[in-house]
């Protein structure tokens, strides 16, 4: 295993790549990365890294969305399998109709979606800065805001916006039972509860903080609890731990305990072997075709200005 992840260490260096990885894959991936981070964070990090090569650690919407912030780099991805379910359930032939259909409507997409779809849109937002970019925008104007139904009404009851809601959602942070938690905070009382936005309305009301992944992370270290319950894909308890190694971190369990879904079987296809792989071939790459990317990139860069002028 040391081995193996100081040969991707050295492949990196001889390739001047950077490895990035989000922290719902495998530990030991991220144990080897140069930057871990959450969907905001590695878009930012794509836009401004001078590696010559980027392999990101994570499903392909990221890839694509690093492919299409640096056109003139070579993005690679450990396993193209790595699909995301929230970013499926939107196809842009169907966004598009739906877009359509709601003439005058800001579009606001979330970065789950692939890059055709993000083609279609005014704005994309991740969880970490979803609300605060609605509420940049004039009260009164219409959106429309995609694929996620549970971050979107999240964010219409957080801010009092009426957004038109596209029926989409992710299979993993659906699952969640607030049943189950409920149970757990009986066992647990001290804990506080993290959720990701993506969970369903009677999951989030049970929240002591709903964030994205580093914001979770973020509450987990700082926060004065010593333990924690929590709802979303259970890769960021690897990162918890390392960084609150005193604290004790419970994964919230799916509905379905027979299966270990609160993992995303996406990002846990990314193993040390296929990102060595994948450096030593430089392959599989990720590329966006230049029509898509030329419009995908609009709304990805309103995104990074107003984030980086709220400072988020
Ligand atoms: P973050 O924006 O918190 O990284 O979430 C991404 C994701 O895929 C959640 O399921
Ligand atoms: Fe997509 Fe859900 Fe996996 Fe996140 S956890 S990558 S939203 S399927």
């Amino acid at each position: 295993m040391n081995d193996l992840k100081s040969e991707i260490r050295e492949l990196a260096r001889k390739k001047n790549a950077v490895i990035m990885a989000h922290y719902y894959v495998n530990g030991d991936v991220q144990d080897v990365a140069d930057f871990i981070g959450d969907s905001l964070a590695l878009a930012q990090q794509a836009a401004k890294t001078d590696a010559d090569i980027i392999v990101l650690c994570g499903v392909h919407f990221m890839g694509e969305t690093a492919a299409i912030l640096c056109p003139e780099k070579k993005v690679l991805v450990p396993d193209t399998a790595a699909t995301c379910s929230l970013a499926e359930s939107c196809p842009a032939d169907k966004f598009e109709a739906f877009v359509k259909a709601h003439p005058g409507h800001t579009v606001v997409s979330y970065v789950n979606t692939t890059a055709a779809t993000k083609a279609l849109t005014d704005i994309v937002v991740t969880s970490s800065n979803a609300r605060q970019i609605v509420e940049s925008l004039p009260a009164g104007q219409p959106i429309i805001f995609g694929p996620d139904r549970n971050l979107g009404a999240y964010i219409n009851a957080t801010t009092g916006r009426n957004m038109v809601l596209w029926n989409g959602e992710c299979h993993v942070h659906a699952r969640f039972s607030a049943e189950k938690i409920v149970g757990l905070m009986a066992q647990h009382p001290g804990a506080k509860v993290l959720v990701h936005p993506e969970c369903s309305g009677p999951v989030l009301v049970l929240a002591d903080k709903v964030g994205s992944t580093a914001a979770l992370l973020r509450y987990a270290i700082e926060d004065d609890a010593t333990e924690f319950i929590v709802a979303t894909e259970s890769g960021i308890l690897h990162e918890m731990r390392k960084k609150a190694p005193t604290k004790t971190f419970i994964p919230a369990p799916p509905d379905d305990s027979t299966c270990a879904c609160n993992e995303c079987e996406y990002m846990k296809l990314v193993t040390l072997e296929k990102l060595r792989n994948c450096l030593v071939n430089e392959a599989p790459q990720v590329t966006v075709d230049a029509a898509t990317a030329q419009k995908a990139i609009l709304p990805i860069n309103r995104m990074l200005d107003i984030s980086s002028r709220l400072a988020l």
